[in-house]
């Protein structure tokens, strides 16, 4: 068995930042001791130096090759796996459709079914209840068992993937009994029907409509009544792609209130925002998703969410559609634009851009994208960290090289970079899951496959 040591880096984890040399042994970190200090041997050597030395980016809210919008994701899991780690990420947590009239348990045979053997790297199931009856609820226990502890269900997208209240109160209670986690898109999905009716009445079709309908107040309205829903349960609740500042708001006071509310944000709502939509010439469908970009005021609200605790975790969302082809169904009617953007590979470096820009400390970067995702659903320990008994899941990560984000160096399977032309300062150099290289010195050395499915226990954060 190949031993790996990592020299001379800086190893950054949530909780400190030492310059240590790491040993990885049988795919797990070994042991971590000052340079200088011991006398390893090693098969591999790695030197370090310059560079920081950080676990694996754990994106917990994916859609490989997901049906929606009468089209599917363009990435599927084995080209978005791959983008995936190109961005320092080692783990992602997909998301499982339950179809309407059908079991969870087929849903989540048929996402087993599209990953077994394709994935570059680590993953791990949620599972989206789209229909709520006493069949399902039943399932859920069998699903936390498994290892599928989290579920989302969604107050927007009426005939699709909608649930009433009643249906989310009772898949909370369910929770409150097995420990699953309840995940919540948060968007009055009713209201905002009857507001894209009478937009489109109006003939206003573009881009831009999307994000005029989908109104701040309305993320703001579900996400309050999720959250008095959850009390209601007594259970935890983490509301997904938070990007109002009403709805941090709302957040912020129920956290406030001691209550177990956890949210989450997206770098599409810390970097872009509506002037993205509204770019001309139907270009705004490239930044069509749901939660909607919101005018640039709002990314104070998020930033400050994430440096106050109020945001926990920062994920992609990544849900790619091309231009040509996917997301010109909607010319001519905004609704009918697939929703969702990419996002996966650039998720670690936009973050670190963050600490650049001084909006976030390094520990806080790792904290919300590697350790706290971890430990919200259950893969903490083995993921998230550098800790001796972990999984080698290493980024070597060079905070000095500079990248232009663009479409045509990118590696996920879409036409166009939603960050196209930005300039971000720190690029992956190196990359280990569970010990093996997948990406070194820039160079993909992975292979479908690699990815193991990984089972999660429950929510680790609320200890
Ligand atoms: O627009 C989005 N977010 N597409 C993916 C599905 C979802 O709601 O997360
Ligand atoms: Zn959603
Ligand atoms: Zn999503
Ligand atoms: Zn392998």
């Amino acid at each position: 068995m190949t031993r790996t040591l990592i020299t001379g880096g800086l190893v950054i984890t949530a909780a400190d930042e030492v310059h240590a040399d790491v040993l990885i042994e049988h795919g797990r970190i070994a042991a971590l001791a000052a340079p200088g200090t011991h006398e390893w041997t090693a098969d591999r050597v790695i030197d370090a130096a310059q560079k920081y030395v950080i676990p694996g980016g754990v994106d917990a809210h994916t859609h490989m090759e997901m049906p929606f919008g009468g089209t599917y994701a363009s990435d599927t899991f084995e080209t978005g796996t791959r983008a995936a780690a190109w961005g320092g990420t080692t783990t992602i947590i997909d998301f499982a459709i339950q179809n309407r009239g059908h079991s969870l348990r087929e849903g989540l045979d048929t996402w087993h079914a599209k990953a077994d053997g394709k994935c570059a790297i680590d993953y791990a199931f949620h599972m989206i209840l789209s229909d709520v009856n006493e069949h399902v609820l039943k399932e859920m226990d069998l699903l936390v068992g498994e290892g599928v502890s989290s579920f989302k269900l969604f107050t927007a997208y009426p005939g699709v993937f909608f649930s009433d209240d009643g249906q989310i109160l009772r898949a909370m209670q369910k929770a409150a009994t097995n420990g699953g986690l309840i995940m919540t898109h948060a968007e009055n999905g009713l209201a905002i029907d009857v507001l894209v009716e009478q937009a489109l009445a109006r003939g206003e079709t573009d881009p831009r409509y999307h994000g005029e309908v989908r109104k701040a107040l309305l993320e703001a309205e579900a996400t309050h009544r999720v959250i008095k829903l959850a009390q209601v349960a007594g259970a935890p609740v983490y509301v997904v792609h938070v990007s109002a500042q009403e709805a941090v708001a709302e957040l912020t006071r129920a956290r406030d209130a001691d209550l177990p509310v956890f949210g989450e944000t997206c770098p599409q709502y810390l970097f872009l925002s509506t002037d993205n939509l509204a770019e001309p010439d139907f270009e705004g469908a490239k930044y069509v998703c749901s939660t909607p970009l919101r005018p640039r005021e709002h990314q104070a609200a998020l930033w400050r969410g994430l440096r106050t605790n109020d945001l926990q975790v920062v994920s992609t969302d990544h849900c790619p559609f091309c231009f040509v082809g996917q997301k010109e169904l909607g010319r001519g009617d905004f609704s009918k634009i697939p929703n969702g953007m990419p996002g996966v590979e650039n998720r670690m470096d936009l973050l670190h851009q963050a600490v650049v820009d001084g909006h976030l400390t390094r520990r806080r970067w790792i904290e919300i994208a590697c350790a706290t995702p971890a430990r919200m659903f259950g893969l903490y320990g083995r993921k998230g960290t550098i800790a001796p008994g972990a999984d080698a899941d290493v980024v070597i990560y060079d905070p000095h090289a500079e990248q232009v984000l663009s479409a045509a160096t990118h590696h996920m399977n879409v036409d166009y970079s939603a960050y196209e032309g930005k300039r971000v300062t720190g690029r992956v150099e190196t990359v280990l899951s569970r010990g093996e290289f997948v990406i070194e010195q820039r160079e993909f050395t992975g292979h479908a496959g690699h990815g193991a499915y990984t089972p999660r226990s429950t929510c680790q954060y609320l200890g």
